[in-house]
């Protein structure tokens, strides 16, 4: 299975969410690698804490840069449960790299900060990858959503604008991975917010959801 987290807008918590999703996969023990396939390398800012803190890294990780990308994921995809590809912040060469041999591609969009032309955008990219990727499918999901009720419209507003273009292979997020202060406390320590969290917490729980949510809709046909 190839994960790979892509949108062009940088901060809209693509590291975070690849970096969560391994963390999980560790925790159920599924044999798993992080690609940072973003030149600023914030994985490796997250393994190098994760380590100081002597905290066993749960899944491999490796850095690859450059138009190899996807022949060397396709190569690895039978060595391992999982492949969790964080890619950069900009319309590179390894995002669609990535695109092109992802199973699931998770496109993180912030509602305060919405961008339909670079959603518009991210929905042509999986669309042309798909003419090499049939099978791929698309997981939009809502990340840093401010808690404040007042986001909820635009919430409703963008469910209703990706819902009336009935998109194929292309779903929006039930759940919503909220903007919680956990996330960057958990980072800081090198742990995810799953470990960083109790049960009853409201990151925790977004942050499972969410994950049911991936798995749920990766098994789907
Ligand atoms: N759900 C969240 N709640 C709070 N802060 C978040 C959340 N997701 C990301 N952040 C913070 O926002 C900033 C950008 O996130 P990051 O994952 O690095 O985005 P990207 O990889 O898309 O550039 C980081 O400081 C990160 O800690
Ligand atoms: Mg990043």
């Amino acid at each position: 299975m190839v994960i790979s987290i892509c949108t062009e807008k940088g901060g809209s918590g693509k590291t975070t969410i690849a970096i969560n999703v391994a963390v999980k996969l560790g925790l159920l023990e599924e044999d798993t690698l992080l690609i940072d396939a973003d030149p600023q390398r914030s994985v490796e800012v997250f393994t190098d804490i994760r380590a100081r803190e002597n905290i066993e890294l749960t899944f491999n990780t490796v850095a690859k840069f450059g138009s190899s990308l996807a022949k060397e994921i396709l190569s690895l995809k039978t060595k391992y449960d999982a492949i969790i590809i964080d890619t950069g912040g900009r319309d590179s060469e390894e995002m669609r790299q990535a695109l092109a041999v992802s199973d699931i591609v998770i496109i993180p969009i912030v509602p305060s900060d919405l961008d339909i032309a670079v959603l518009n955008k991210m929905i042509n990219l999986f669309n042309q990858a798909k003419a090499f990727n049939p099978t791929s499918k698309a997981l939009i999901t809502i990340s840093k959503a401010s808690p404040n009720p007042f986001l909820n419209k635009k919430i409703e507003d963008l469910r209703t604008y990706i819902n009336d273009k009935n998109l194929e292979d292309l779903k929006l997020c039930e759940s919503i991975i909220y903007e919680r202060e956990a996330y960057r406390n958990a980072f800081s320590q090198g742990k995810g917010v799953l470990e960083y969290c109790k049960e009853n917490e409201n990151a925790y729980k977004d942050f499972n959801n969410f994950f049911d949510e991936l798995v749920q809709y990766t098994n789907s046909n």
